[in-house]
């Protein structure tokens, strides 16, 4: 059995490029990127939209776990901080928590997520 809502998990602590931690205000890429999620996210009630501090992924800077019970999570990284791949983030999940098994066929991928995954992890027992 599924849970009903889906957690979109944003890096908050990613760096904002190779070069840099932060932009020039100071703020993280993730935390750029948490933002720009949470917008294009609106109020949609399939998703949860939580922050953590390192994913565990920083290589792979900017980083995003998605998660649902009962369907496996996806970890996905290596985003610029920007409106696009927010919405590209967004997309994708909707089409995850749409789904039964936590499938998305390959054609209904975003162009913005394509080459983005990092791993695929089972399920909670
Ligand atoms: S700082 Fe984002 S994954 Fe480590």
């Amino acid at each position: 059995m599924t849970e009903a809502t889906a957690r979109l998990i944003v890096c908050s602590t990613c760096r904002h490029s190779a070069d840099e931690p932060v932009d020039a205000d100071g703020v993280s890429g993730g935390r750029r990127l948490l933002e720009a999620v949470t917008t294009a996210a609106g109020a949609a009630p399939e998703l949860r939209i939580e922050e953590q501090a390192c994913l565990w992924a920083c290589r792979s800077h900017c980083t995003v776990y998605l998660a649902q019970g009962g369907k496996p999570g996806y970890l996905a990284g290596t985003f610029t901080p920007t409106a696009d791949a927010a919405e590209a983030i967004v997309d994708f999940a909707r089409r995850y928590a749409a789904s039964p098994d936590g499938a998305v066929p390959y054609r209904d991928w975003p162009e913005g997520m394509k080459g983005h995954f990092i791993a695929r992890l089972p399920q909670d027992a």
